[in-house]
């Protein structure tokens, strides 16, 4: 498996600034003039972007472009793609791992820095919420967790993880036109199916956080699904048609989320709860909760400055839920 740790100050320089050219040439004068290296050092960093995947093309004359990309999410793909001020600023990129919120987690205890991301192109033990298990095949979807350690009480979290979906639900509208709605606590759908499933997991005292990871996992280009979720998951692939760019999508929510985070950071979760209410699906609705005690059934009526889901019973009594799952 490869691992590659890289940092947003010390990026693969070459790299960067072949996609900053979006395709066009640039000439080996100026490759050797901004690195100050001679035109054989060159020559060896190029075979080395053909080896990561790259197809570069290289003339005497114009210089080297990149005329196919490798479709795989690595740091500087990021980097030249979102406009990000904290969020990856270091990123940890594996070819295949067992789980992004497992090595996430461990990082984290060895003091990962706020803001860190962990992507992989294929989890071999991707986790689901309530113990399940998330199916997280190579180069169809986005599996990344990000580490983030905020001022904040630990019974805010679940907040957090609600900011993420609006994230991804605007992400998703924003970059492919697809209106996608949110079901509590932080399933996103498209057309009543799953697209993304959000796995937040915390390390706390009573009463400081000492970080959270927060796990997202996109069905972005897959075609088929394990028989056990085939009629309830759907990708942004088969939704819209045909491929989705993973970066575009990815990019797109880093911005969002860093955006949502900052404002909840200086202001207040309101506004992005807001945001959230307005995307839910289930709001106003008939719900049947099911909770590891049991389920009931009755009509969501909100979600409270927790996040907990208010749930007016059939016998008129209200019931906040915390964590849970809605069926129906
Ligand atoms: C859910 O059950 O809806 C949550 C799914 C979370 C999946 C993501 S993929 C990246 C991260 N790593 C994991 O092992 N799980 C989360």
């Amino acid at each position: 498996s490869i691992a590659i740790v890289r940092d947003k100050k010390n990026p693969d320089r070459l790299l960067m600034m072949m996609l900053a050219a979006r395709g066009g040439y640039i000439s080996g004068e100026e490759i050797s003039r901004k690195f100050g290296v001679s035109r054989s050092a060159i020559w060896k960093q190029v075979n080395h972007l053909r080896e990561m995947g790259y197809e570069m093309e290289s003339s005497t004359r114009l210089g080297y472009r990149i005329f196919k990309s490798p479709d795989l999410l690595f740091p500087e793909e990021i980097w030249s793609k979102a406009e990000l001020s904290f969020l990856g600023d270091r990123i940890y990129y594996y070819s295949t791992i067992g789980s992004t919120n497992s090595e996430a987690k461990r990082l984290a205890q060895e003091g990962a820095s706020h803001g860190t991301l962990i992507i992989a192109e294929e989890q071999t033990r991707g986790k689901g919420r309530m113990g399940r298990v998330w199916t997280s095949p190579r180069g169809t979807g986005i599996w990344v967790s990000i580490v983030l350690k905020p001022q904040i009480m630990p019974s805010e979290a679940p907040k957090l993880t609600m900011l993420t979906a609006v994230a991804v639900t605007e992400a998703i509208t924003e970059k492919i036109g697809i209106s996608a709605g949110i079901k509590w606590p932080n399933d996103v759908l498209i057309d009543g199916k799953k697209v993304c499933g959000i796995l937040t997991e915390m390390s706390a005292e009573t009463d400081v956080v000492n970080y959270v990871v927060i796990g997202t996992g996109i069905n972005v280009n897959n075609d088929i699904f394990p028989d056990e979720i085939k009629d309830t998951a759907i990708s942004l692939k088969i939704a819209a048609g045909n491929a989705v760019d993973r970066i575009q999508i990815l990019a797109g929510f880093l911005e969002r989320l860093e955006y949502h985070y900052k404002t909840a950071m200086a202001r207040g979760f309101e506004p992005v709860l807001n945001e959230w209410r307005k995307l839910c699906c289930n709001l106003g609705k008939p719900v049947e909760i099911v909770t590891r005690d049991g389920s009931f059934t009755g009509i969501a009526e909100d979600i409270d400055e927790q996040g907990a889901l208010i749930v007016k019973k059939t016998d008129g009594k209200f019931e906040r839920v915390l964590s849970g799952d809605v069926s129906l």
